[in-house]
């Protein structure tokens, strides 16, 4: 009874996997889902097949690993954050696309919030700035534009959720309405340092509180997974944000521990202990995940577009058959050649915060090849996380705080050695791969079986952690300025309006 089963519910995929108690992975079962575009700028996901592919995969994994529910100690659940679901309470059946994270479509309203002066406010409450990135704007959204929403959520016959809730509820059988702090203090809802939903800001996006689910400590209990779906009940004892379960993998428990997430977009948080801290260099905090009642912070920056932009030269640009390609062809140069690639597909968010930049090509020449765009886009994933690693070390310093010695790695594209070498030259301290790469499942099945005694506690996690290998920075300081330089170049001249 000692494995635990992590839901890993992503922007691309939807991934289970089974851990042994040391964090080996058992098995994993991976199903990637359709991107809808609606219109520039729109992303949506159809919240049903996210929980089909969910569903699907949890059950591959079991097959996989030849267990049983009754084998699993608890269920985590981790997720994409702020993607916004709302379905009809008594059939289950969602009323619209789900309104995904990434989807810009809300930024006149933020434009108009802004303009109100409103940011001190909602920032002091939620951590956050007003973007369109964060789910309350977006719920906002589909009570205004489906007919007859509002009044039916008034009557409580609707439920609001982000990715977890949707998945809590349809696991339980719709017994279970919540979420955990980490979602919550995504969704420019909720106050994040008394723990609760916030009136004044329900009022400000016109959301009736009957559609919000309850919200609960990320390691805890979110009822159990009808027999139905897995072959026997099992405790749902863990959920998070898909970032805050990555630091809860890293084991990055005590302040001024960092990690980064190289997927579908980059996503760096530094633990801040029980202080929040505001950013004077465009990060947010938010909510780390909570093992008990108690607040405890991160500082995060969030970079939109990281990973994907190999799915672009994919999928888009159709340069390379696979992901994996993508290594041997930047490699094929020895440099970009002067090419500079600004993703900024959705926008730009952290440092930026820019939701009108798009993204460009900068620097072309007559010898540029399909191979310096190739490697431009990897580096344009380094150079934006750098830009964070900048600004929190600002942040750090303003506060006294002692600055980042290293930095662990995780996520799909951190398998990408020239992408980290490169990363580490840029940043100027380690950058550290840890054996198991998978921390955002691992961080949700640990708060799942911290929560059903798997673990006995944070120091059992702290050991259990392990470095595979350590990139070192190499190059001069002064190359590493240059290039951070002609990045800040190409940024403005796509944020010039
Ligand atoms: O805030 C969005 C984030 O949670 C999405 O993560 O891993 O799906 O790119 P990912």
């Amino acid at each position: 009874m000692s494995y635990l089963l992590a839901l890993d519910q992503g922007t691309s995929s939807s991934r289970a996997i089974v851990f042994e108690r040391s964090g080996r992975i058992v098995a994993m079962a991976q199903q990637e889902f359709a991107q809808h575009f609606p219109q520039p700028g729109w992303v949506e996901h159809d919240a049903l097949e996210i929980w089909q592919s969910q569903r699907a995969t949890a059950q591959a994994a079991l097959r996989q690993a030849d267990l049983r529910a009754a084998d699993i100690a608890a269920v985590g659940i981790t997720n994409q954050r702020e993607t916004t679901v709302l379905w009809d309470r008594q059939t289950g059946q969602p009323l619209h696309r789900a309104i995904v994270w990434q989807d810009r479509r809300t930024e006149p309203f933020c434009a108009q919030l802004r303009a109100q002066d409103l940011t001190p406010m909602v920032r002091a409450k939620t951590g956050l700035l007003i973007d369109p990135y964060f789910s309350g704007t977006k719920l906002k959204w589909l009570l205004d534009h489906i007919p007859g929403a509002r009044a039916r959520a008034e009557r409580g016959e609707l439920a609001f959720g982000t990715i977890d809730s949707w998945l809590i509820w349809n696991l339980t059988g719709g017994a279970v309405h919540a979420t955990d702090v980490s979602n919550a203090s995504r969704t420019l809802l909720f106050d994040v340092q008394r723990n609760r939903w916030d009136e004044e800001l329900l009022a400000l996006m016109e959301i009736p509180p009957a559609l919000l689910p309850e919200v609960r400590p990320s390691s805890g209990d979110f009822g159990r997974v009808m027999a139905a779906h897995l072959g026997g009940e099992i405790a749902i004892g863990g959920v998070a944000g898909d970032q805050q379960a990555a630091l809860f993998g890293q084991a990055c428990f005590q302040p001024g521990m960092a990690k980064n997430t190289y997927g579908t977009g980059c996503f760096m948080l530094m633990h801040t202990g029980r202080q929040f801290q505001t950013s004077a260099n465009g990060l947010i905090n938010t909510s780390a995940a909570q093992t008990t009642a108690s607040p405890e912070f991160a500082l995060e920056g969030s970079v939109f577009v990281g990973g994907a932009v190999v799915q672009w030269l994919r999928d888009g640009l159709q340069i390379i058959p696979n992901s994996g390609a993508v290594q041997s062809l930047a490699e094929s140069v020895p440099d970009a050649g002067g090419v500079m690639f600004v993703p900024a597909f959705t926008g730009l968010g952290a440092p930026y915060w820019r939701a009108e930049a798009r993204g460009a090509i900068l620097g072309l020449s007559r010898g540029s090849t399909q191979a310096h765009i190739a490697r431009a886009a990897i580096e344009s994933i380094a150079f934006q996380s750098a830009a964070l690693l900048q600004a929190m070390s600002r942040d750090a310093h303003a506060a006294g705080s002692a600055p980042l010695q290293e930095l662990r790695v995780d996520g799909g594209a951190c398998v990408n050695d020239l992408l980290m070498q490169f990363q580490a030259d840029l940043l100027g301290i380690a950058v550290v791969r840890p054996r198991v790469i998978e921390t955002t499942a691992l961080g949700a099945a640990y708060l799942a079986g911290l929560s059903c005694g798997v673990y006995a506690g944070l120091d059992e996690l702290s050991a259990q952690w392990q470095a595979e290998r350590r990139f070192e920075p190499s190059g001069n300081r002064a190359q590493a300025a240059e290039r951070m330089a002609a990045w800040e170049h190409a940024v403005r001249q796509v944020t010039a309006a």
